[in-house]
C-alpha cells in the first residue's frame, strides 16, 4: 500500500515523539512492503513564529490532500491563556479539526498487565478494563458562539449541537460496540442541558437500529465517579466534546501514564492520529518523553487503513518494550532509556522479532546494540 502521510509535529515534545512514530511506520513499511511518504508541515506555536498563523494555508492544503495526518502536540507556555495575544497555538488544532470535518475522536483505554501497579487505582479495579471513548469534536461549546462584554466582566460560551452532528458519531460508536462487548453508554447531563436531551433522543432512536447493542445513560458527574470506582462496566462511551475531553484525561489514570494513550480523529474523508498528552514543554528536547502514545497512534493509523497484521506488529513491539522494561521514566523512574532508545527498540523489534538487532540481555544492563 502507498500512503501519503502529513506529519504535523508541532510544539514541545511533539517533534521527538512523532519521530519515533515515523520510525515505527518506516519499519512496518520495510517488513510488509508498504510505501509511506511523509511530508512535514507547521502547526501551533512554531507555525505562529514562522508564519504568524497557527494553521498556515500550506499546512491545511497538505492535510486536505493527504491520506492521513500524524499529529504531535501544540502549545507553548509563552501563549498562556491570559495573554492578550489573539493568536494561540491550540487554535491550529481546533481549526484543523473544523476544516477537515473531523468529528469523532476515538480514545481507547486499556491498561497493560505489567503496568497495573503504576495506576493510583487498585489493581482489582483496573485489571481487565477495556473501553473506548467516542468523543464528538466538531461541535459543542468548543465551536459555538463565544462572547465577552466590553468591560470584560460577563462572558458566555454557547453549546450547540445539531441532530446531524449527533447521528454521524453515534453510528460509529454503535458499529464499534457491535464488534466488541455490545454496549454503548451515552454520557450527558440531560437533567440540565437541552443539548443533552437532544443527544438522548437521537441516540435512543439510532440505538433501535442496533438491537444487539445495549444502550445505557449516565450523567457526566456520575460517569466521572464510575470511571474510577467501576471502570470495567464500560465498553463504548459516547459523549459530547467537553465531557469527552475531561473524561478521557481522567480515564488515562487507569493506564498509569497519559504518555501511553493514542487517539484517532475521524471525519468523512480525513483522519488524524495523535497522542492524547499535550506538548509538555518542560520535557522538550530532554529525551524523557514517552513515545508510546505516538507510536500507538501510528498503529491506529495502520488499523484505519485495514492493515491489521501490521498494527498488531506495532502493538506487539510496544508490549515487548514494556515487558522488558525498555520504557521512559514516567513508567520506570530508574530507567536508563529515553524517548529515542524506546523508539529504537520498538522499531528494531518490528524489523526483527528474533533479536537480530539487539540482545535483550544487553538491554537490561543498558547496553543495547541498537545502532
Ligand atoms: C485534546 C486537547 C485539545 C482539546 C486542546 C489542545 C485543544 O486537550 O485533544 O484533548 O481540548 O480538544
Ligand atoms: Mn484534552
Amino acid at each position: 500500500m502507498n500512503l501519503k502521510i502529513a506529519v504535523l509535529s508541532g510544539d514541545g515534545i511533539g517533534p521527538e515523539v512523532i519521530l519515533q512514530a515515523k520510525k515505527a511506520l518506516y519499519a512496518i513499511g520495510v517488513v510488509f512492503d508498504h510505501e509511506f511518504v511523509f511530508e512535514d508541515a507547521l502547526i501551533g506555536a512554531v507555525a505562529i513564529e514562522k508564519t504568524g498563523n497557527p494553521l498556515p494555508e500550506q499546512t491545511l492544503n497538505l492535510c486536505l490532500n493527504t491520506d492521513a495526518i500524524l499529529f504531535g502536540a501544540v502549545d507553548d507556555s509563552k501563549y498562556d491563556i491570559n495573554s492578550d495575544s489573539k493568536l494561540r497555538p491550540i487554535q491550529g488544532l481546533l481549526k484543523l479539526r473544523q476544516a477537515l470535518g473531523l468529528y469523532a475522536n476515538i480514545r481507547p483505554i486499556k491498561p497493560y498487565n505489567d503496568l497495573l501497579d503504576l495506576s493510583p487505582l487498585k489493581r482489582k479495579i483496573i485489571e481487565g478494563v477495556d473501553f473506548i471513548i467516542f468523543r464528538e469534536i466538531s461541535g459543542g461549546s468548543y465551536f459555538s458562539e463565544k462572547k465577552i462584554n466590553k468591560q470584560g466582566t460577563l462572558a458566555s460560551d454557547l453549546c450547540e449541537y445539531s441532530e446531524e452532528e449527533i447521528i454521524r458519531i453515534s453510528h460509529l460508536a454503535f458499529r464499534t460496540a457491535q464488534k466488541r462487548q455490545k454496549k454503548v453508554t451515552l454520557v450527558d447531563k440531560a437533567s440540565i442541558l437541552e443539548t443533552s436531551r437532544l443527544w438522548r433522543k437521537v441516540v435512543t432512536e439510532i440505538g433501535e437500529g442496533y438491537p444487539d447493542v445495549t444502550l445505557d445513560f449516565l450523567f457526566v458527574d456520575t460517569a466521572a465517579m464510575q470511571i474510577i470506582i467501576n471502570p470495567k462496566q464500560f465498553d463504548v462511551i459516547l459523549t459530547e466534546n467537553l465531557f469527552g475531553d475531561i473524561l478521557s484525561d481522567e480515564a488515562s489514570v487507569i493506564t498509569g501514564s497519559i504518555g501511553l494513550l493514542p487517539s484517532a480523529s475521524l471525519g468523512n474523508s480525513n483522519a488524524l492520529f495523535e497522542p492524547i498528552h499535550g506538548s509538555y514543554p518542560e520535557a522538550k528536547r530532554k529525551n524523557i518523553a514517552n513515545p508510546i502514545a505516538s507510536i500507538l497512534s501510528a498503529a491506529m493509523l495502520l488499523e484505519h487503513f485495514g492493515l491489521q497484521v501490521e498494527s498488531q506488529r506495532v502493538y506487539e513491539a510496544v508490549h515487548k518494550a514494556i515487558e522488558l522494561n525498555v520504557v521512559t521514566a514516567d513508567l520506570n523512574p530508574y530507567s536508563k532509556f529515553g524517548t529515542n532508545e524506546v523508539g529504537d527498540f520498538i522499531s528494531n523489534y518490528i524489523l526483527s522479532k528474533d533479536d537480530l538487532y539487539f540482545k535483550s540481555d544487553n538491554v537490561y544492563i543498558g547496553q543495547s546494540t541498537i545502532v
